[in-house]
């Protein structure tokens, strides 16, 4: 039971804070956007247009079952890995969900100069991010053990929390 799966909304640090883990922790890092793109050799937003958003939900499941085989594992889930029940009860099998939470404004700053995240391409307002972020609210909150704010922090402080938190 000593992984970490940080979830939340596109946007929220995911990556970053699991890449400050490994650092200061000296923990495993698996990111799960890079590792399908690599064992798929192709980018998300090709992954999406060719094959559908279904296929690549697909893939994310696949993976997350792979990863029980891992330990003190962080992993830097999707935003949307948490849309299926079953992703989550397999994620609790070996480790605690961490939910990182932010603002849309906070969001949009951070996602508004990249073009790797199909779902907002061409809706990268606050409007929309609220939006998407309350649709989601839900399944969100019910996933996670731990929720952690980042608006307006340092990343280490985050990844401190985090750490704590999880093995208190
Ligand atoms: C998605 C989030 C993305 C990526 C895909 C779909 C989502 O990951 O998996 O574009 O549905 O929220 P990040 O949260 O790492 O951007």
């Amino acid at each position: 039971m000593s992984n970490i799966f940080l979830i939340g909304f596109m946007g929220t640090g995911k990556s970053t804070i699991a890449e400050a883990l490994k650092r200061k922790y000296d923990m495993q890092i698996v990111d799960m956007d890079a590792e399908i793109e690599k064992e798929q050799q192709m980018a998300i937003s090709d992954i999406f247009a060719t094959k559908g958003e279904e296929y690549f939900r697909d893939l994310e499941t696949q993976l997350i079952k792979d990863l029980q085989k891992k330990d003190n594992v962080v992993v830097s889930c999707g935003g949307g890995a948490v849309l299926r029940e079953e992703n989550v009860d397999e994620m609790r099998k070996s480790g605690k969900v961490v939910l990182l939470n932010a603002t849309p404004e906070t969001i949009l700053q951070r996602v508004k100069n990249s073009h790797n995240r199909p779902l907002l391409e061409g809706n990268k307002n606050v409007d929309f991010i609220r939006e998407l972020m309350s649709k989601r609210e839900d399944k969100y909150n019910r996933a996670a053990d731990v929720t952690v704010s980042v608006d307006n922090r340092a990343v280490g402080e985050i990844a401190d929390e985090v750490y704590s938190e999880v093995f208190k």
